[in-house]
């Protein structure tokens, strides 16, 4: 990208998705600016004016914020206009200073206009920080009033006077007139986490700023025609954005009538005109109680402070084995008390049952799926690998087909072996060129569909598996996959598996792409008078869906409202974007038809949940949640903000884009699923508003903190490059192909994250010029092939060929489900097995005179961990192409030594028209009783 594109994301999208880190950024231009006049420039009437344009367009963000605050921006620019250089160079430092650090939420000296002076209005300190109390966490609440701004400061300070020592949060008002205003503000301020609406304002902003218009554009209908009820109008808008936002009406309208109403549904409280200051203010503190209590963590602690004696299993419980210990008494050094006093495997005394929830975990549990926009949600202590296996299990029947995408994790395969359901497998689009699959497109999907819907087999389609977003960062379109395949068959069950995407709950862009975001979509538009005509029109033009229908390939498909169930589960590794213990993860549901299921549901928690779960696994899961839900906006957009500029630098950079390069959405996504020609994050000409037309419309978006980076023009394959980074520049990574490394940017990085990685780039990058340079033209044509190899002679990526004959209902079937749990258990006996080696000769023939090779086992490379291979699965030319080539060292159910193991054909033709192998679930071509 060129230097001029790196300065529009940074001035046009920073805008967008970091307003707050643009703000700061601005700031330390003033601050910079104001030394400058201190130091007694020559150029201090330039440098002047040049500060007063950067206070006066802070201006209307900070009038969206509570710090600096009124007072010390009039203070500052007096400062400048008096030109008393060395006292606005004070204060400019201590603003600057404070926000960059964030240090204004719990030091008084920040709301201070000198160092030892007095505050310079003493009535703004929040009474936490001015009394140097212990520290309370500091939010900002929004007040949205039709009063002059005259009457505003005075609206503050009604506030701010019914502050008590004894509150357990501290709060600063900001104060808005305009609906434009308080949604702007909602944006921009992370530090909002309430909204006072007073009814009776109008709906123009009062600042005319071209940035913050197109953010507002992007996200707020046009103008109501009236502004009678813009004060729901405006609830709804800033509940679509920030759900987790507490959100409070005081109105003069017919209050009763209202709060009852499906139009304040989103609203917590309703308040009947401006004489409930004190409730509002014990509502706003009581609102913010509650996302922050975390049920479960807080009975650990305090149960962690009892003296406790422990007459049950797990003596690390207490501690008391350890600190005593002659030997392992650095492991109590090394964890700290709390661990093991919090330690304990009874389910009683203020603790509760995993397994069996009714107290504070069931209450944990509840929180969750509020946060995460489900019905309901479950905790799991071992990774979405578990929770994968128990959807699997308690959805499906033996004999029920789903439709799966081949790169799924592999918990999915291995979850279908246990149900003994019946895969269909369908692939994702490959990108051969980079030596990973894409994501898995509708098309292929509907085709699955409609070929068994020809064979009278649709009843048996239980659920549809993707990956959503991608290891890779493809972000499906959820909405129109799950209208799509509804069209098509209307009780379909999704499970999209979130492992990677929890977080993108948090985020107003990322969410209406979750499984539960399009869930809520999806109701929404069930129930929605204007949809059915949408349908009606759509079903008359359209006519029957099914494969002899030509159309129905090439046009999006609309579900009927009348026979939709909206069955949607959702698994999230919470502890991959978001503050858990490894192997935290969570199943959330958002399923009409839970009640049906609910029995098989605890069989298959009971199945396959330790009867030991962790408890400070449990506790993390607790406290991401309430993390995410007071901070997680500002976290994610953060993140968000971060990569794209990250991206920025590495493609930017003169030296190191010679070398290595982020792969761009144009690069990692295929036209055909950008309809909106998206190309890179902030690319030139590029606004919020086609950004937000490519998140609705675009078939795939690529996630921005999944960096894909392309290492083989610097000739390095993944692996090595992987290698390279941890052993000399101390940077881990997880995920690599042929050519590329994965570099994710979580809640958790920083600019000093990026900043290293720059550093090893550059230097990885300096030290490949030095070794041409040195290494004249013999090193130079090494170099060359090695790029070569890896960047022009990659492998064709196989595709899945088909289940072998034996595990086929009827191999003529245009449908490809088969039997592979009859597979799996087939490979269990050694005399049905064979191994032939990779290299030999003899496969070579096999594969290409017969008789056919069929795999016994899952081949699974690691990373990424989908397997190449699956059970009954016959081996073709291009998957032991693909194996020659790969570059992954670890390949899960394959021993080199050994070769691959397959089934024989003895064994196959044996199996073929009889009954099904020991240990198989009986065949069974009937639909599953239970949930469809
Ligand atoms: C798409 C996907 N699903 C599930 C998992 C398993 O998650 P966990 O590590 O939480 O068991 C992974 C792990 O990498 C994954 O990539």
């Amino acid at each position: 990208m060129a230097a001029t594109a790196k300065v529009e994301v940074r001035k046009g999208l920073s805008g967008y998705f970091s307003a707050s880190q643009g703000r700061v950024d601005r700031w330390r231009s003033v601050h910079r600016l104001a030394k400058a006049l201190a130091a007694g420039s020559s150029a201090s009437e330039a440098l002047r004016n040049e500060a007063l344009e950067e206070l006066n367009s802070l201006a209307p963000l900070e009038e969206l914020c509570a710090y600096p605050g009124p007072a010390l921006m009039a203070t500052l620019k007096e400062r400048l206009q008096t030109r008393d250089w060395t006292a606005f160079a004070r204060l400019a430092q201590r603003i600057s200073i404070s926000l960059l650090s964030n240090s204004y939420r719990d030091d008084p000296e920040a709301w201070k206009a000198d160092e030892d002076g007095e505050a310079h209005t003493p009535e703004v300190l929040p009474p936490g920080i001015a009394r140097g109390q212990a520290r309370k966490p500091y939010f900002e609440v929004l007040v949205v009033t039709p009063g002059e701004r005259s009457t505003w400061e005075a609206t503050r300070e009604s506030l701010r006077r019914l502050r008590r020592d004894s509150d357990s949060f501290i709060y600063e008002p900001v104060v808005v007139g305009s609906f434009e205003d308080a949604a702007l503000a909602a944006i921009v301020n992370y530090n909002i986490n309430a909204v006072v609406i007073f009814d009776g304002f109008g709906y123009p902003s009062q600042h005319a700023v071209p940035d913050l218009r197109e953010i507002l554009a992007a996200h707020v209908p046009a103008a109501p025609s009236t502004d009678a009820d813009l004060g729901t109008t405006l609830a709804r808008v800033l509940n679509t954005y920030r759900p987790e936002l507490d959100l409070y009406l005081a109105t003069d309208r017919d209050v009763g009538a209202l709060a009852g109403s499906d139009e304040a549904a989103c609203i917590r409280r309703v308040f009947y005109g401006v004489e409930e200051m004190l409730e509002i203010h014990l509502s706003i503190l009581d609102g913010i109680a509650e996302r922050y209590a975390t049920p479960f963590f807080d009975n650990l602690k305090k149960y962690a402070q009892r003296p406790i004696g422990t007459f049950h299993a797990l003596p690390v419980a207490r501690g008391k084995s350890i600190f005593k210990s002659n030997w392992i008494r650095d492991m109590g050094d090394f964890y700290g008390a709390n661990l093991f006093l919090a330690e304990s495997s009874a389910t009683t005394g203020g603790l509760d049952s995993l397994l069996e929830p009714t107290g504070n975990i069931k209450v944990a549990q509840e929180k969750a799926a509020r946060a995460l926009g489900g019905d309901r949600a479950f905790f799991v202590t071992n990774g979405t690998s578990t929770a994968n296996k128990i959807v699997h299990m308690a959805l499906l029947n033996p004999g029920d087909i789903v439709l799966i995408d081949r790169d799924c994790h592999k918990s999915h395969h291995y979850g279908l072996v246990l149900a003994g359901a019946q895969p269909y497998y369908i692939d994702a689009f490959p990108l051969t060129q980079y030596s990973m699959y894409g994501s898995l497109a509708i098309r292929p999907i509907k085709e699955a569909l409609l070929a068994l819907k020809a064979e009278n087999k649709l009843d048996r389609a239980k659920m549809v598996v993707l990956t959503n977003c991608t290891f890779d960062g493809h972000v499906a379109n959820t909405v129109q996959t799950m209208l799509e395949c509804l069209a098509i068959k209307p009780d379909l069950i999704f499970l999209w598996d979130e492992a990677w995407f929890g977080f993108a709950r948090f985020s107003p862009f990322l969410r209406r792409r979750t499984g539960m975001g399009a869930a809520a979509k999806i109701r929404g538009m069930m129930r929605d008078p204007a949809y059915r005509e949408r349908y009606n029109a759509f079903k008359a033009s359209v006519g029957e869906i099914d494969a002899k229908n030509k159309k129905v390939l090439d046009t999006p498909l609309l579900p009927d409202p009348d026979k939709v169930r909206v069955r949607v589960w959702e698994t999230d590794s919470v502890h991959k974007s978001m503050s858990a213990l490894r192997q935290g993860s969570i199943i959330v549901v958002a399923d009409q038809d839970f009640h049906r299921i609910e029995p098989m549901f605890k069989e298959s928690f009971f199945t396959h949940t330790s009867t030991s779960p962790n408890q400070q696994i449990i506790a993390s899961l607790d406290l991401a949640r309430r993390q995410m839900e007071l901070e997680g906006y500002e976290l994610v957009q953060r993140a968000i903000q971060l990569a794209i500029e990250a991206r920025a630098d590495i493609n930017s950079h003169p030296l190191v884009s010679k070398y290595f390069r982020a792969a761009t959405p144009a690069e990692m996504v295929p036209a055909q699923y950008r309809q909106s020609g998206i190309a890179d994050f902030g690319a030139p000409g590029w606004s919020v508003a086609k950004t937000m037309k490519a998140l609705d419309g675009d078939e795939f978006f690529l996630d921005p903190t999944r960096i894909t980076l392309l290492c083989g023009n610097a000739g390095y394959d993944g692996t090595q490059f992987k290698a390279l980074l941890s052993n000399e520049y101390d940077i881990q990574i997880n995920k690599t192909s042929r050519n590329s490394v994965l570099v994710q940017i979580n809640i958790n990085n920083t600019r000093s994250d990026v900043a290293l990685l720059m550093k090893a780039l550059a230097d990885i990058s300096r030290a490949i010029e030095k070794r041409l340079a040195e290494g004249g033209e013999k090193e130079k044509a090494i170099f060359e092939a090695r790029v070569k190899s890896l960047v022009t002679d990659v492998p064709d990526l196989p595709d899945f060929s088909r289940f072998h004959d034996a595990f086929r209902d009827n191999p003529k079937s245009a449908a490809n489900e088969g039997h592979m749990r009859e597979a799996f258990y087939l490979a269990a006996r050694p005399e049905a097995c064979e191994y032939l080696k990779l290299n030999s000769k003899e496969l070579d023939d096999r594969i290409r005179n017969g008789p056919e090779v069929v795999s016994a086992k899952f081949v699974i490379p690691y990373p990424p961990g989908f397997p190449i291979l699956v059970p009954g699965q016959v081996i073709t030319d291009a998957t032991i192409t693909f194996m020659r080539k790969l570059d992954v060292k670890e390949i899960h159910g394959y021993n080199a030594a050994m070769g691959l193991e397959c089934l024989k054909p003895e064994a196959l033709a044996q199996l073929k028209g009889k009954a099904p192998a020991a240990g198989a679930a009986q065949r069974s071509t009937k639909p599953s009783p239970v949930g469809t």
